[in-house]
């Protein structure tokens, strides 16, 4: 054996003890050494076969134990977030009870037939689709860092943001080389609660009369009333989405806006793959995984955590936040009124909600 050889194998078997100390909570070079000691002991008896890419096992592990895990997985010190974040750190209960325990990846029925279409791996396409304020840009990043032996684009080739039907009538600006016949669209879809919350941070493309008085705003109120003039007295906010000069379109409201676009992608006549940015958020690793395998592509080990902002626009949510937000059921639901609640019972779409397990 080459001089070198050897001695990059002693530096790897090296760097494999240290992160095994690491992880052991003996040797830190991160300076995670506040994690409670309870955690570390229950850990440790369950740590047989646990590699950093171990889906944690929760009913080993009690609640707080599975965020913890994770951001020790992402190499996330606890020492390194402040006082406040710490303190506002979920439970994984919170998670489950909004989101569930698992993840949920729809689509993965089309994968076969996705491959026999392009049967040259070389020639598939991975891109992200998804509404504004959904989490594209986390994905795409998700995509460069992680997913390994395919093509991936931050867009299908036809706009992330655009309906699905605009498949083959439009393409985005760069974006006429590429083979469309050839993409799979993973679309991100996200809680439609939380997703309201940012749009009202954020409208991007989208439209509609609202305040911080009230926003989201579904079914206007007494105070909408004094606000603007000439409401409709039975119907609810409607949404312009302005694409550009040519390309707009009208919802009813916010819920519809949710609706149609993830309902035009359930309903398209080529294989799409649907993700939850909840999942994306908590659980990574599993949904990139699945995502890899539907294309015959793979998943880098160890997997590369998305610790800073994904963008430089919008409100630029860092990971931890993105965890403290997503696992909270009051932030979901701010602003909105019972009237909201029951115009959004009415009006999302039962079918997306069930499937995605979306609760109101
Ligand atoms: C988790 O651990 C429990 C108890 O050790 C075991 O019964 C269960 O099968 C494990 N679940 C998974 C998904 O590994
Ligand atoms: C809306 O309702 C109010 C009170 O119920 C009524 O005075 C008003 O005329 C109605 N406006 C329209 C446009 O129907
Ligand atoms: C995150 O951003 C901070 C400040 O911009 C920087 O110091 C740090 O290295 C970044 N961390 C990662 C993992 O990119
Ligand atoms: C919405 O939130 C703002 C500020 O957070 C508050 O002043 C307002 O009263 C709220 N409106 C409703 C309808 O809850």
């Amino acid at each position: 054996m080459p001089r070198n050889a050897r001695s990059g194998t002693v530096i790897s078997i090296l760097l494999s003890f240290a992160s095994f100390l690491s992880l052991l909570q003996l040797f830190d070079p991160l300076q995670s050494t506040d994690v409670p000691q309870s955690v570390l002991e229950r850990g440790l008896a369950d740590f047989k076969g646990l590699s950093r890419a171990t889906r944690f096992n929760s009913t080993t592990l009690d609640s707080q134990d599975r965020i913890l895990w994770l951001l020790q997985d992402a190499g996330v010190a606890l020492s390194s977030l402040s006082e406040e974040e710490r303190q506002q750190l979920p439970k994984w209960q919170h998670v489950i009870d909004l989101y569930g325990d698992d993840i949920i990846v729809h689509g993965q029925e089309q994968c076969e037939t996705f491959r026999q279409h392009v049967p040259n791996p070389k020639d598939r396409i991975l891109a992200v689709a998804g509404l504004f304020n959904t989490g594209t840009n986390l994905l795409n990043t998700q995509f460069t860092r992680n997913i390994q032996g395919i093509k991936t684009l931050w867009q299908v080739p036809w706009g992330k943001h655009r309906m699905a039907q605009v498949k083959w009538e439009h393409t985005a600006h760069e974006m006429e080389q590429h083979n469309k016949e050839h993409v799979l669209p993973v679309v991100i879809i996200r809680d439609p609660l939380a997703w309201m919350q940012s749009m009202c941070a954020n409208p991007y493309a989208a439209k509609w009369r609202h305040g911080t008085h009230h926003c989201p705003n579904l079914v206007p109120d007494e105070l909408d009333r004094q606000f603007y003039r000439h409401l409709p007295n039975d119907s609810a906010f409607g949404v312009r989405v302005k694409y550009d000069a040519e390309s707009q379109f009208e919802f009813d409201s916010l819920a519809h806006l949710w609706s149609d676009y993830h309902l035009q992608y359930m309903n398209a006549d080529y294989p799409v793959l649907f993700i939850r940015y909840e999942d994306l958020v908590f659980q990574p690793k599993q949904v990139l995984t699945q995502i890899a395998h539907c294309v015959g592509a793979t998943v880098r080990e160890p997997l590369r955590y998305q610790i800073n902002t994904s963008k430089n626009h919008g409100s630029g949510t860092n990971w931890i936040r993105a965890i403290t937000k997503t696992a909270s059921a009051e932030l979901r639901k701010h602003n909105l009124t019972a009237d909201d609640i029951t115009y959004l019972h009415q009006h999302l779409d039962a079918s997306l909600m069930d499937l995605f397990q979306y609760p109101i």
